[in-house]
């Protein structure tokens, strides 16, 4: 954790100011991240109460992050914590708070259309240096960035649930990312304590590509009935490892998430087998069950 207060200096001055737009479960991890590493962070959401909410699970966030790091200095863990709440302004309009970003990191709803009208106007009101980036699961890079002037200046920065613990972050060139912005990109994610992967635009990226699959054929298997959901679970925590068995990953994730990345790409890759729909998430999304969210999926949860 201690390499999170680190900054490089080669990008202290290029990225100071840092704007995360969409306050839910990844933005409100991004925006934290940022400001623990000393940055000023903008956080937009078109609703306030989001805005409300995701401050509140900041709090709680570095709270937990103090009591590790400054066990034994509880007076350094509560100036860390205010400090870095401090950082983190908020904000409604993502016209105006573009407008002061050295780079504008995008994690609002998984939908190219919503994605497109909030990039087209970061654009226009986003000073020329300013890097945009996407934190996308399954969309492609070049396709949100087809609505952009500067398609140099845009590039996909992949986080993971949740953001404060998971350790990777992957940089993801578009067709005509730069390699200025590439090389910032990747400094960042450094600066923000993450350890830095690169990767094409490719569906899925590295991780999902391989994660979603191995979801749905856990899935497939459980769906065929070879097994128990818990035994499928036990056996590749404890048989491979994993800190957590597909199907509650699957839950984990959001069961309405996974249906969502398989079904667009089955759209865009027909041929391919293992991005085919599953009945079973399908009916499970239709009742409403979509994992720890909404209080059950493959489980139920208090
Ligand atoms: N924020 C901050 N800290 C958190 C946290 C959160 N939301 N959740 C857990 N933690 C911390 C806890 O404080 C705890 O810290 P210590 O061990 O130092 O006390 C540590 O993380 C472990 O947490 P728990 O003991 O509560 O639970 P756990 O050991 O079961 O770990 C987990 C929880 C980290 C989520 C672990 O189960 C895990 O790694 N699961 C796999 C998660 C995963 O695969 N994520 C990727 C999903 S795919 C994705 O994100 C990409 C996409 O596009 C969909
Ligand atoms: P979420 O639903 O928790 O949060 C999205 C937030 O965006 C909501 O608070 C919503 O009010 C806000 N929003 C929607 N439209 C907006 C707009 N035009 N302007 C400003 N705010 C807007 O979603 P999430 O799970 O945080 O996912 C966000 C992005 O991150 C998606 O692209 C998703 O694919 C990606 N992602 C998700 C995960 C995951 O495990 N959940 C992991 C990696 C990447």
């Amino acid at each position: 954790l201690a390499r999170n207060f680190s900054s490089s200096s080669a990008l202290q001055n290029t990225v100071k100011n840092v704007t995360v737009i969409g306050g839910g479960l990844m933005g409100s991890g991004i925006a934290q991240v940022a400001a623990q590493a000393g940055q000023n962070v903008t956080l937009v959401d078109v609703s306030s109460d989001v805005l409300v909410k995701a401050q509140k699970s900041i709090g709680g966030n570095l709270s937990r992050v103090a009591k590790k790091v400054y066990k034994d200095k509880p007076q350094e863990g509560e100036k860390f914590v205010s400090e870095s709440l401090a950082r983190i302004k908020t904000a409604t309009d993502p016209v105006q708070a573009a407008a002061s970003a050295d780079l504008v990191v995008e994690a609002i709803v998984e939908n190219i259309g919503v994605k497109h009208q909030l990039f087209q106007k970061l654009d226009e009101a986003a000073p020329a240096h300013t890097i945009l980036a996407s934190n996308t699961s399954s969309l492609s890079i070049n396709d949100i960035a087809s609505v952009v002037k500067r398609k140099d200046k845009f590039g996909g920065l992949h986080f993971f649930n949740p953001v404060p613990v998971m350790r990777l972050l992957e940089v993801v060139r578009g067709a005509e990312t730069s390699d200025a912005t590439y090389k910032t990109m990747m400094e960042w994610g450094k600066a923000v304590g993450k350890t830095c992967i690169t990767c094409k635009d490719t569906p899925g990226f590295v991780v999902n590509r391989l994660l979603v699959p191995y979801i749905a054929e856990a899935v497939r298997l459980f769906e065929r009935g070879d097994a128990s959901a818990r035994d499928i679970d036990i056996a590749m925590k404890l048989g491979a490892g994993y800190p957590m068995g597909p199907l509650e990953l699957a839950d984990y994730v959001g069961l309405d998430t996974t249906k969502f990345i398989l079904d667009g790409w089955h759209k865009k890759y027909p041929q391919e087998t293992l991005f085919k729909p599953i009945p079973l998430v399908d009916k499970l999304v239709s009742e409403g069950k979509f994992g720890v969210k909404s209080g059950e999926g493959f489980y139920k949860y208090e």
